[in-house]
């Protein structure tokens, strides 16, 4: 199926890595010009042959200077894909009351304002364009209990954002939609130092005994975790004139583990 998206202009945040990293291969792949961002510029990020932009995100001058960056590399934006987000350091695990205000405002940096910062830039280019804006969310936002909370809420956030701004940009011409992933096969997970080696010692179990019964404890009836290439499917999917009746909606891609309708 061709995408249409050749020669199309993408900016893709957290890109050096996981879930980004495997939306700017899917993107590349489709003959997108893309610029990625991430503080850290790694070789396989290198290897794509994206445009890497090394910012930190969390900061609030960071997104409007990589979108001036990601302007004055492609001339022009058509997809803005706010991917950036994760467990914002240790002590994820111990409950609501155990977070701090800034554990809070660190989160909310992360997974929240780094999106809403990047978005702001990023608009006056996209209604140019009628372009799109794919966030990455998680099923944790309709699942607040199932992670830290910070997290979730951050992330509940960060998906009614995306409904209000496809409300409000739809009529320029811009699509906005939400994925929400339920675990996936990344560092977040995988990482001796990630949210899943904390995860592990906080339940007693070793790291690679956790992985093994994620999928069943959290309902996935696939009985795997998520790869970050379908997340880039489905991204490049949403990306695409294809989709150009699909907005404002929340694409859930757990292996089923949310039950409700
Ligand atoms: N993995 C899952 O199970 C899962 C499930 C649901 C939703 N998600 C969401 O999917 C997105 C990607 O997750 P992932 O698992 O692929 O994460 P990951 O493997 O930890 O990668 C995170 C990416 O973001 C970059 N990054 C982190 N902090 C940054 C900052 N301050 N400024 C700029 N870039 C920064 C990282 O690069 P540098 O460290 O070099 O900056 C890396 O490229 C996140 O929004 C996450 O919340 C993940």
């Amino acid at each position: 199926m061709d995408l249409q998206l050749t020669n199309k202009a993408a900016v893709v945040t957290g890109a050096s890595r996981g879930i980004g990293l495997a939306i700017v291969s899917a993107l590349m792949g489709e003959g997108m010009r893309v610029v990625a961002a991430a503080r850290t510029i790694t070789p396989e990020l290198k290897a794509t042959g994206a445009i890497g932009v090394s910012v930190d995100l969390s900061k609030a001058d960071g997104p409007a200077r990589l979108v001036a960056e990601a302007e004055a590399e492609l001339g022009g934006l058509d997809v803005l894909v706010n991917n950036v987000g994760g467990g914002a350091g240790e002590g994820q695990t111990g409950g609501f009351l155990t977070f701090t205000d800034q554990q809070w405002y660190d989160t909310f940096d992360l997974n929240f304002l780094a999106s809403v910062r990047t978005t702001r830039a990023a608009l006056p280019h996209l209604s140019g364009s009628r372009g799109t804006i794919v966030n990455i969310s998680s099923n944790g936002a309709r699942t607040p209990h199932a992670g830290p909370i910070p997290y979730t809420t951050a992330k509940a956030a960060l998906t009614a954002f995306g409904k209000a701004l496809a409300e409000e940009f739809g009529p320029q011409g811009v699509r906005v939609n939400t994925v929400s992933p339920g675990a996936v096969r990344t560092d977040m997970w995988e990482s001796p130092d990630g949210y899943g080696a904390e995860l592990a010692q906080s339940m007693g179990l070793e790291q690679k005994q956790l992985l093994a019964h994620l999928p069943t404890a959290t309902g996935m009836v696939t009985g795997r975790l998520v790869s970050p290439d379908e997340v880039a499917a489905l991204v490049a999917y949403l990306a695409s004139p294809l989709a150009g009746s699909t907005t404002g909606a929340d694409h859930i891609i757990d292996g089923g583990a949310i039950k409700t309708v």
